[in-house]
């Protein structure tokens, strides 16, 4: 029998951050909230995608450095790589939106292995703009690369999404 591994790979930032309209503190990101359940419910494995800089607690600190990356078309550090990316032929790929796409770290995440063949499904967490140009994005980055349609849940929404994500995964 043929099984297919599958992995979540995700980016989030614990800390303060804007949820429906005021600044919240963080102590587990929305994102990560959001991966956690998608494990219970499929078993896959979960890689956090981490940078080598910690970016500030601060929200608007935070969106300053992220806009100047998004601008220099940076690639900022990992801390670590995915041991065995050949195993997996489903990534389920987990960020917030910022600034209309992904964070950069999750570009750097994708240009850091061969995606060819393999099924990428997005999954993002947001204050209104939805998976913004993320899909097109990562269809750019791996262009070899099956990108299913991605879910976006609000960043106030994440607690209470399990009936979303059971519908959403086959
Ligand atoms: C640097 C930064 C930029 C953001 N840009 C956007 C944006 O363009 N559109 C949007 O809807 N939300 C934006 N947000 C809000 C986040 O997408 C939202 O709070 C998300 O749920 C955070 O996920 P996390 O806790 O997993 O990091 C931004 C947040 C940050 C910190």
């Amino acid at each position: 029998m043929i099984t297919s591994k599958s992995l979540i790979a995700y980016y989030s930032r614990k800390g303060d951050n804007y949820v429906g309209g005021r600044i919240v503190n963080l102590p587990v990101g929305n994102t990560e909230i959001v991966a956690k359940k998608i494990q219970e419910l499929t078993g896959s494995d979960l890689f956090r995608i981490e940078t080598v800089e910690i970016y500030p607690k601060d929200y608007t600190e935070t969106t300053r450095v992220a806009q100047n990356e998004l601008n220099e078309n940076a690639r900022p550090e990992l801390t670590r790589t995915v041991d065995d990316m050949d195993a997996y032929d489903v990534i389920y790929l987990g960020y917030p939106n910022w600034w209309g796409t992904m964070p950069m770290a999750v570009y750097t995440f994708l240009e850091s292995y061969d995606f060819s063949g393999k099924t990428i499904i997005p999954f993002c967490t947001h204050e209104g703009s939805g998976l913004g140009n993320s899909e097109r994005d990562i269809k750019k980055l791996c262009p070899n690369t099956k990108v299913k349609l991605g879910l976006a849940i609000r960043g106030g929404s994440v607690k209470n999404a399990d009936n979303m994500l059971q519908s959403w995964i086959v």
